[in-house]
């Protein structure tokens, strides 16, 4: 399935995805210095560059976004650290069709833009990953694959964000075949 991959930031989801031959024809950004987006461009992926500023809003931006991917058959969108919250042109656009993966055991510490941060603070002994699917409702969108990362006693927040991302490295692939199984079965789902 043809994947659209949204960033923001360094892209070591992206770049696993890309290692791991998965299909990505094309990576949207809201930062486009971000190394998510240099990334793609060094393996000649088509990125779509749609800072905030260019647009009137964030819908006409999430429009554009819509028409980006589409405009190269995008049939499955993953959120792999794109830090906005998408809008209703975007999730109407890919409805059923976007996942996001998320730093920790979601329900816990959604909706937190440093969700690895938090775990250590509340001193949490367990935390993790998940990837689910995006609906209106932020970080609440049904669970696809989750793994636990243990917390231990001397993490700093790097060694433990170290860890989360591998695990992040290895249930994403696994929940992006789980959904492109899901669509295969019945394509109506995503339209
Ligand atoms: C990941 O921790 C992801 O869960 C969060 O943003 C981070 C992105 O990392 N949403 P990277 O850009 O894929 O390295």
């Amino acid at each position: 399935m043809k994947l659209g991959v949204a960033v923001s930031g360094k892209g070591s989801n992206l770049r696993n995805l890309v290692d791991l031959g998965f299909d990505v024809v094309a990576v949207a950004t809201n930062r486009p210095s971000c190394g998510g987006a240099a990334f793609a461009r060094q393996r000649r992926i088509p990125v779509g560059e749609l800072s905030l500023k260019r647009f009137a809003s964030e819908e006409a931006r999430d429009a554009a976004m819509r028409d980006f991917f589409r405009s190269h058959d995008v049939e499955l969108v993953v959120d792999a650290g794109y830090d906005r919250i998408h809008t209703r042109p975007f999730l109407e656009g890919y409805r059923g069709r976007i996942i996001n993966v998320h730093p920790s055991l979601l329900p816990e510490f959604g909706g937190s833009m440093d969700a690895v941060e938090q775990a250590l603070r509340s001193g949490v002994p367990v935390t993790g990953a998940t990837v689910h699917l995006v609906t209106e409702d932020l970080d609440a969108g049904p669970i696809l694959a989750q793994e636990a990362v243990e917390v231990r006693d001397n993490d700093t927040v790097e060694s433990l964000r170290r860890r989360v991302h591998e695990a992040e490295h290895r249930i994403l692939p696994r929940a992006i075949r789980t959904l492109e199984a899901r669509l295969a079965e019945s394509p109506a789902v995503g339209q």
